[in-house]
């Protein structure tokens, strides 16, 4: 009590800074409220099957996997499993499925697909296909994982929470409740099945429907205030984490002219937030920086963009959720690594104070930027958070993610993210975490010519050039890193957000949070000096 009436003083004096008709999180009338909330089914590791009732899960790679798996399933159950998957013409493909009813005691028996792939990828992708199958199917489910291996099947059970996932937080009518029975996961290795699920599995889950959530929320509902309370929420009580949160006043402090030009033009002021993580032991080495793009809704500003699929830019934040929601899964799991994740946040809008094309701008470093266009927003806001980061916090490497261009999804479309970097050792780090994890990125260059695309009449560079390469925005990006700072840019702008699959759902993907877990666990120093 007695603080509160202490900071009462205070917040009277911030108001001065707060437009009249500026909105908090709290006085906002009439938004919508979600009917719903994220529920996962409880899972466990067994050594044999339990019940023998609800619905079955096979992931097989082939017919010949059958006799192991379902090694614990009566002569009668298995063969009348085999003789459908024939007549089915079944092809095992990774994420494929069949669904059987009537056979022996189970009320549904479902095959899912492995593929050839011996990866953690192909698993997870089984479990999906399982989970989403089943999110509304009441009663138990037994997956049946004798004879893989302790982290194939905790990749399995970490997919069959994946797959859980729904979009659909807002719908109140027509919408049937996902049940909440028990997963049981019958294995060979029991403990150590347990151990992996449990301490990397789970908080993988839900640190990717956290990422979900945030990404698939109208920009009504979450802007740049929204995003940090609820990360702080999100991080409440995990230990190891610090969160600093620059408001418009010390972002002016810091001259950071980029982000605070980019939100201007919104009632909605624009916030930079630093969330820490230090894992056991990790405290002496140097933090790996994963910085994202926040745009809560990008309309392109004075640079309006057309209207057709404006909406999807509500999903313009998803490389800040990404970076936000991986810190989540590795200080979830206590992961022994040092990692810092910045959201660079702002709602870019077109209005009477919003930057006007043939502007200039002062970024952090004291670079002078001409507003070539306002719709080329997210370098700009990303200009201020890597000046920061590099100046700041001595980073062993900085990895952007953001979804930047339109020119990455005509590049690349929605099988692989842009990977743009100077440094080939800190690339390749993260395509072995891709390559791990399934989440795909292809490497772009980032070409010297590309400077001259960028110059200025009139100041040190223009935010969006003439040329038409699309690699510009990378390398606009990259001025703001020094040169020997390892440096990675990553365009998630084609893979991001879709239309969902059999084994996802429609909305964010939460696209990288997979790879950046395991690109930052398994992160070994880069001495190379970029080129
Ligand atoms: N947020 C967009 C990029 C985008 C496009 C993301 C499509 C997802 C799907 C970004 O801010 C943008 O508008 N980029 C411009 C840059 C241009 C003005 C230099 C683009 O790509 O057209
Ligand atoms: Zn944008
Ligand atoms: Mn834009």
């Amino acid at each position: 009590m007695k603080n509160l009436l202490l900071a009462l003083p205070l917040l009277a004096a911030l108001s001065i800074h707060t437009p009249a008709n500026a909105q908090s999180p709290q006085s906002v009338a009439g938004l919508p409220h979600a009917a719903a909330e994220q529920t996962n089914r409880p899972v466990r590791f067994e050594a044999a099957i339990g019940v023998t009732e609800g619905s079955l899960v096979l992931p097989l790679a082939s017919e010949a996997d059958l006799a192991q798996r379902g090694a614990g399933l009566d002569d009668a159950t298995r063969a009348g499993i085999s003789a459908a998957l024939q007549s089915a013409d079944f092809k095992y493909a990774a994420g494929s499925s069949v669904s059987l009813r009537g056979v022996g005691p189970w009320r549904r028996v479902l095959v899912v697909g492995l593929g050839e792939s011996a990866e953690e990828a192909a698993f997870q992708t089984a479990g999906a296909a399982a989970g989403k199958a089943l999110m509304r199917e009441a009663g138990a489910v037994t997956i049946l994982g004798a004879g893989l291996s302790p982290m194939q099947a905790a990749s399995v059970a970490t997919g069959f929470g994946l797959g859980e996932y729904r979009a659909d937080i807002y719908a109140t009518t027509k919408r049937q409740p996902s049940a909440t029975d028990r997963v049981t996961v019958v294995v060979n290795d029991l403990a150590a099945a347990t151990q992996l699920f449990t301490t990397q599995g789970e908080a993988l889950v839900k640190a990717v429907a956290w990422t979900r959530d945030i990404s698939n929320e109208p920009a009504n509902v979450v802007y740049p205030e929204v995003f940090v309370e609820r990360t702080r929420k999100a991080f409440a009580g995990l230990p190891g984490v610090r969160i600093e949160v620059l408001d418009t006043a010390a972002m002016e402090r810091l001259g950071m002219g980029a982000i605070l030009g980019v939100g201007r033009g919104s009632q909605r002021g624009p916030r930079m937030l630093v969330v820490r993580y230090t894992g056991a032991g990790a405290a002496d080495s140097a933090p790996v920086v994963l910085a994202g793009k926040g745009i809560t809704f990008d309309s392109g500003g004075i640079s309006l963009k057309p209207s057709a699929n404006m909406g999807d830019m509500k999903f313009d934040m998803s490389g800040a959720a990404i970076v936000t929601g991986t810190a989540l899964s590795l200080a979830r799991s206590r992961a022994p690594v040092n990692v810092v994740a910045i959201a660079a946040l702002a709602e870019n809008m077109p209005d009477a104070a919003a930057i006007r094309p043939g502007d200039i701008l002062r970024a952090m470093n004291g670079l002078t930027i001409e507003i070539g266009s306002t719709d080329a927003e997210g370098r700009l806001v990303l200009a201020d958070a890597l000046a920061w980061a590099d100046a700041e916090l001595k980073p062993a490497a900085i990895v952007d993610v953001a979804t930047l261009t339109g020119a990455i999804v005509v590049a690349l479309g929605d099988d692989y993210a842009g990977l743009f970097s100077r440094h080939d050792a800190l690339a390749q780090q993260i395509e072995a975490a891709s390559k791990r994890t399934g989440e795909g990125v292809w490497r772009m260059p980032l070409h010297e010519s590309y400077a001259k695309d960028l110059a200025s009449d009139y100041a040190d560079m223009k935010n969006s050039a003439s040329g038409p390469g699309g690699g510009i925005g990378a390398h606009f990006i990259g001025e703001f890193v020094s040169k020997d700072t390892p440096w990675a840019h990553i365009d998630i702008a084609g893979v991001v957000y879709g239309k969902g699959s059999d084994v996802s759902s429609a909305g964010s993907a939460a696209w990288g949070v997979r790879l950046l877990d395991r690109f930052v666990r398994d992160f070994t120093p880069v001495a190379e000096v970029g080129q």
